[in-house]
């Protein structure tokens, strides 16, 4: 007999796994199904094994600048298998405790490939086993997968995609990065730190081509200084693949030879085709198509995350689960404006944005003031010996609010959450004493100039 449910969700990545957590809390009957790992890319080939190996790789920077700070440290260098196997032990550490946190939700998580036959009817097929469930709604939460270029298709050896270059054997002498995105931006990091000749060649005229232009060159010059070569404005035209390196040929005659091409050109959103035809899902392209109430064009039917190809962010997934599991629960919420998912970036030197950028408001024709902020100026900064970084506040001058913030620097993925909160304000930011000393001080200059109001020291 069929097991049932209020609410089946698919996918257990970040989206997925908030859904289920919140419908349960609300009170519902949950399943999860997953076919791979809890977690989804996230916790397993994305946001957190990579940022264990920027962590370490971090340390690795900060040791080897630590006699400026007075402390000798003789030499410092990267234990390549032990930074590999911590970052399976701190995968391995979190299933476990996300499994422990469904189990205590009192969350049916099932481990299996979700068949769905109608918006009430779903097969879980694991080891040729199938369980039948039934359930009142269901969340698609199933998640990306990596763009391939179809000139340079991926080998999981030599020219490889994220996930491979997260859990390399060996740290390559030399790697070409295609896509001078969030990926190839932050895996750049990790690998010329480690001492990789690391080449990153991007179409567009910069490096993170979605930042204000200033944010991007501050990141270019940090980068130069790593030993990272920056080849904007370059499309690869092919690849020469040998057995244990390849030669990337780009569109202005030269080609570059490396052990490792890393090809990060963007993801793109991923469900079953048989999903799809058996709920006669409408598509935007390879995206679930919702709307603001992350519902589907099909009644009960509800997606979020990656697969509706909007943020491709955890943390926009998050978002969009918390309105999804609100609907499928008996409430009524909206998404409300995606510019207010903070964007993050955890390079050397980290870049975080919420809100407008200063392109879009001139985009937008706006009269705008731009307030800044200086890490060189901040007393914490310098005793840290990390002063590179600014942060820019727009005030949008027709209604004399904060429409945006762009931190490039030390801890900007940590207080831009904060920075969210003066959007949309002008009054609070003179009643919030900002500590002393703290790097966060630099948001308060940038913000009291941005409405007109620096103090001058
Ligand atoms: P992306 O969209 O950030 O960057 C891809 C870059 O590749 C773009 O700058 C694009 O101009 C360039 N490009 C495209 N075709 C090219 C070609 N043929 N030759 C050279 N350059 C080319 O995508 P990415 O870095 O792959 O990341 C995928 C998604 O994952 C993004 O949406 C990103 O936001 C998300 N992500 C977020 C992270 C975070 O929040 N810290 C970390 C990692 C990924």
């Amino acid at each position: 007999m069929a097991q049932r449910f209020d609410v089946v969700v698919i996918g257990a990545g970040p989206g997925g796994a908030r859904a289920a957590r919140r419908c349960a809390q609300r009170g519902a009957s949950v399943a999860l199904v997953e076919k791979e790992f809890i977690g989804g890319t996230c916790l397993n080939w994305g946001c957190i094994p990579s940022k264990t190996l920027l962590a370490s790789a971090h340390l690795l920077m900060r040791a080897r600048s630590a006699s400026e700070m007075g402390i000798d440290i003789p030499s410092a260098t990267p234990n390549w298998p032990k930074i590999q196997q911590r970052r399976e032990n701190i995968i391995v550490g979190l299933r476990k405790g996300m499994q422990g946190g469904m189990k205590s939700g009192k969350i049916a998580y099932l481990e299996g490939t979700a068949v769905v036959h109608s918006p009430t009817k779903v097969t879980v097929e694991a080891n040729g086993q199938k369980a039948e469930i039934e359930t009142s709604k269901l969340i698609l939460a199933t998640g990306s997968d990596s763009i391939q270029i179809p000139s340079i298709p991926f080998d999981g050896k030599v020219i490889i995609s994220s996930t491979e270059a997260l859990s390399l054997p060996e740290i390559p002498k030399s790697m070409v990065i295609v896509g001078g995105g969030v990926i190839g931006c932050e895996l750049g990091c990790v690998y010329a730190a480690m001492g990789t000749k690391v080449t990153i060649v991007e179409a567009l005229d910069s490096l993170l081509p979605m930042l204000d232009s200033w944010a991007s060159r501050l990141v270019e010059r940090e980068f130069k200084n790593l030993g990272i070569e920056a080849l904007t404005g370059q499309k690869v035209t092919g690849v020469d693949k040998g057995a244990s390196s390849a030669k990337v040929n780009l569109d202005d005659g030269q080609s570059i030879e490396a052990e490792r091409v890393l090809v990060a050109v963007g993801r793109r959103a991923a469900v079953d085709k048989a999903i799809v035809s058996a709920l006669g899902l409408e598509m935007n392209g390879p995206a679930i198509k919702v709307n603001k109430r992350m519902e589907t064009n099909v009644p009960g039917v509800y997606a979020v995350g990656d697969a509706v190809g909007t943020t491709y962010l955890a943390h926009g997934a998050t978002a969009e689960a918390e309105v999804a599991a609100a609907n499928a629960t008996g409430s009524s919420e909206e998404m409300l404006d995606y510019d207010l998912i903070p964007r993050v970036i955890f390079t050397f030197p980290e870049v975080a944005s919420v809100g407008k950028t200063e392109a879009t408001c001139q985009a937008e024709g706006m009269d705008i003031s731009i307030g800044k902020g200086f890490y060189k100026a901040n007393g914490r900064s310098v005793a840290e010996n990390d002063t590179n970084g600014q942060i820019h506040a727009v005030r949008d001058n027709a209604i004399n609010e904060i429409v945006g913030v762009t931190i490039v620097g030390p801890l900007a993925t940590e207080f831009v959450a904060f920075a969210r909160t003066l959007i949309g304000t002008c009054e609070p930011i003179r009643q919030i004493t900002f500590p002393h000393p703290t790097i966060s001080e630099t948001l308060e200059d940038a913000v009291h100039e941005a409405l007109g109001e620096l103090l001058l020291e």
